[in-house]
């Protein structure tokens, strides 16, 4: 349940200036939810354990209940899933994780898009060990999580393609 409103903050989120009101305390995670209607980003246990809140601050894939509002506004770059990509303009790994049907019932598929985004942008080739413990923090009650790493790898994969071709 949102509190009621305390301050104005100026955020960069996607790409797009927006303002917002809320105290300064307020997890990133429900102003992104609840006034941005950015509801890609789940909650999940609230207390930096789970993953499923993760987004890309200033490039970082950070526990968005665990960031006070206030700490990223000005020139803090957000992204969040939906900054990643659309229906009809997946991003490559949003795409690798429909292919390999990398998500059971979807919850957490989210934070682990944008976790694999980030890792494969600072290292294109992981390796499995690599991957996996990028995506430690992360967890799927489905247990999709070898489907998860086949996603990942396959985009590591098409990058070494495209680059013999
Ligand atoms: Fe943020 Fe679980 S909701 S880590």
């Amino acid at each position: 349940m949102p509190r009621m409103a305390g301050r104005t903050f100026s955020l960069s989120v996607n790409g797009e200036r927006v303002r917002v009101s809320a105290e300064p305390d307020e997890p990133l995670l429900w102003v992104l939810r609840d006034q941005l209607q950015l509801t890609g980003t789940k909650f999940g246990c609230g207390q930096g354990q789970c993953g499923a809140c993760k987004v890309l601050i200033d490039g970082q894939p950070l526990w968005s209940c665990q960031v006070p509002v206030e700490s990223v506004a000005g020139s803090s770059e957000i992204v969040t899933i939906e900054g990643l990509g659309q229906p009809g303009n997946l991003s490559p790994v949003q795409a690798a994780f429909a292919r390999h049907t990398a998500f059971g019932c979807g919850f957490c598929t989210p934070s682990m898009i944008v976790e694999a985004t980030a890792l494969l942008r600072d290292n294109p080739r992981p390796t499995r060990a690599e991957i996996v413990a990028a995506m430690n923090g992360h967890l799927c009650r489905c247990a999709a999580y070898p489907n998860i790493i086949a996603a990942i790898r396959s985009v590591a994969d098409s990058d070494r393609e495209d680059e013999a071709r």
